[in-house]
C-alpha cells in the first residue's frame, strides 16, 4: 500500500508519514516543489530508518498514491485540489484540515460554505472518496517518536473507504481508530482541534483525544 501525502513537507505531514513509515507503509512524501519534497523524504527516512518513502511533486504523488492523504492548510485547499483532481479520481482520499481562525488569539473554526475542510475536499474532488481523519493529532508529538495512546475520530459517507483509514490510522502504534460517523461529522472533529489548542495553550502540553465506553 502506497500512502502519499499532497503538502507533505510541513510538520503534520511529516509527523504522520514518519510514524507510518516506521509501521513498514510504502510513503511518498508530495510538494509543489520536487526539491522540497526530496529533502524532506531524507529527513524522514533517516529519522524513521527506512528507505521505503521518497519525495515527488504533489501531481505526481496524487498518480502513484494509492490512499492519499490531504497535509495542505485549509486555506490553500481550494487552490490544490483542482489540478489534482483526474489523478485522485476514485481513490480514497485522507482530509486532517482544520479551518482554524484565530480570534483575538483564541483558536476557533471559519465558517465553511460546504460544512467542513473535509466536506470541502469532497466537493472539490467529486470522483474521490474522502474521509476525515487525524485532525486531534498534534504533529510536535508525531515528530516527537514517543507513545501517543490516543483515538483518531475517522468520519466519511461510504464504509469501505473509512475502514480502510481507520484500518490505516491503527497501523500508527499507539492508535485506536473511532467511527465517528458520516463525512459531516468532521465539522465536529475539526473543531476539537481548536479546543485542543485552547487547551494545549492553558495547560502547556499537547492534548489528544480518548473516547471512554467505546
Ligand atoms: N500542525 C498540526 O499539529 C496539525 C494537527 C492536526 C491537523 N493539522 C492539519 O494538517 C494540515 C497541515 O498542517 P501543517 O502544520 O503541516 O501545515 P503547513 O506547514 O502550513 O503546510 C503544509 C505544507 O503545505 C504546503 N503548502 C503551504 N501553503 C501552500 C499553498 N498556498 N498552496 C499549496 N501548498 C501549500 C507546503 O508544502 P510545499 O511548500 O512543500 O508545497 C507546506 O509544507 C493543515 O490543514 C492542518 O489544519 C495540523
Amino acid at each position: 500500500m502506497i500512502i502519499a501525502f499532497i503538502g507533505g513537507t510541513g510538520p503534520e505531514g511529516k509527523g504522520l508519514a514518519y510514524r507510518l513509515a516506521v509501521a513498514g507503509l510504502e510513503i511518498i512524501i508530495g510538494s509543489r516543489s520536487a526539491e522540497r519534497a526530496a529533502d524532506a523524504a531524507k529527513e524522514i527516512a533517516e529519522r524513521a530508518g527506512v528507505s521505503n518513502l521518497r519525495g515527488a511533486e504533489n501531481i505526481d504523488a496524487a498518480r502513484e498514491g494509492e490512499i492519499i492523504v490531504l497535509t495542505v492548510p485549509f486555506d490553500a485547499q481550494a487552490a490544490t485540489l483542482p489540478p489534482l483532481a483526474d489523478a485522485l479520481n476514485n481513490k480514497i482520499i485522507v482530509s486532517t484540515g482544520v479551518p482554524l481562525v484565530f480570534d483575538g488569539g483564541k483558536p476557533g473554526i471559519a465558517s465553511v460554505p460546504e460544512g467542513s475542510a473535509a466536506e470541502q475536499a469532497q466537493a472539490l474532488l467529486a470522483g474521490s472518496r474522502v474521509v476525515g481523519a487525524f485532525h486531534n493529532l498534534s504533529a510536535n508529538k508525531l515528530w516527537a517518536g514517543g507513545a501517543l495512546d490516543q483515538d483518531v475520530l475517522v468520519a466519511g459517507n461510504e464504509d469501505e473507504a473509512k475502514n480502510d483509514v481507520m484500518a490505516l490510522a491503527e497501523q500508527i502504534e499507539g492508535i485506536r481508530a473511532v467511527d465517528g460517523g458520516a463525512l459531516a461529522a468532521s465539522r465536529l472533529i475539526e473543531g476539537i482541534t481548536a479546543l485542543l489548542i485552547g487547551i494545549n495553550k492553558r495547560y502547556k502540553t499537547a492534548a489528544g483525544v480518548r473516547i471512554v465506553g467505546v
